[in-house]
């Protein structure tokens, strides 16, 4: 089955509204159809400048999607500084990173915690982009495919998921992120294969089959050539290197270098 690529910018606590547009204004510049018809491009900005880049999108109707970095996971009430999944939906966000790793290193995110916001962002017909990854301790312990297939029960756990457009799933290990230590091409390719044979042992084969599992952790212009050359790995989940517009159309434009 041919599935295809989603490259998605993170932009982490980055970027004003004002910049935020500047980027992506700057990042369509560089692209052609022929990028946009590759892979699914998206861009996930802050809170703050989510409706002015859904505005932009819409305005010059830019082949970009727009994703979310997180959300709460009731629907509404007392929850002070907090945003909602339906919240989210009404600007027409399409994608909810759930889970990312720095959600469960500084903020104490569990899987249960993750399992719920999951659940919310199903409910209003998102997609959720699951992170799982291991530590550097877990890796040289050799406990990174049990730490990645306990994430993916425990994150899903519930979920009713029925069609392989419904999740993707983002393999990122935690010491590759934000250090400038990708994964090697093969065990990030090893990894997401874990992932997708996770998710076949609970959705089953066509589901897995259809899933989108990207990789993510220092991800550059530089590396993403041959990471898109491996078999598991149908995109990726893109950092600091998103902040640069010029940066983020190389890796959009992966499948023409
Ligand atoms: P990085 O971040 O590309 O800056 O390593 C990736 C991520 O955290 O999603």
């Amino acid at each position: 089955m041919e599935r295809r690529p989603l490259l998605a910018g993170n932009w982490k606590m980055n970027l004003d509204h004002l910049e935020a547009i500047q980027v992506v204004q700057q990042l369509v510049y560089h692209l052609e159809a022929e990028d946009y018809d590759a892979s699914e491009l998206v861009v996930c900005p802050a809170h703050t400048a989510l409706r002015s880049i859904q505005t932009l999108i819409e305005g010059d109707r830019l082949r970009i999607g727009l994703g979310a970095q997180d959300c709460h996971w009731e629907d509404g009430g007392a929850y002070t500084g907090e945003v909602s999944a339906p919240m989210l939906a009404k600007l027409k966000v399409a994608y909810v990173i759930c889970g990312h790793s720095e959600r469960r290193q500084h903020f104490g995110e569990s899987d249960e915690v993750v399992n719920r916001k999951v659940k919310a962002v199903r409910r209003h017909e998102m997609t959720p982009i699951l992170c799982v990854g291991e530590t550097l301790e877990q890796r040289e312990a050799g406990q990174a495919e049990d730490i990645v297939v306990g994430q993916l029960r425990g994150s899903l756990a519930g979920v009713g998921i029925t069609a392989s457009s419904e999740l993707v799933v983002a393999y990122e290990p935690v010491w590759a992120i934000g250090t400038g230590r990708t994964a090697s091409a093969a065990d990030a390719n090893e990894m997401c294969g874990v992932v997708r044979r996770t998710v076949g042992e609970l959705y089953g084969a066509e589901i897995a089959e259809g899933l989108r599992v990207q990789y993510g952790g220092s991800v550059k212009p530089g590396n993403i050539v041959e990471l898109m050359g491996r078999p598991e790995i149908d995109g990726a989940l893109v950092g600091g290197a998103s902040l640069d517009p010029e940066d983020f159309a190389v890796i959009c434009r992966h499948h023409r270098l």
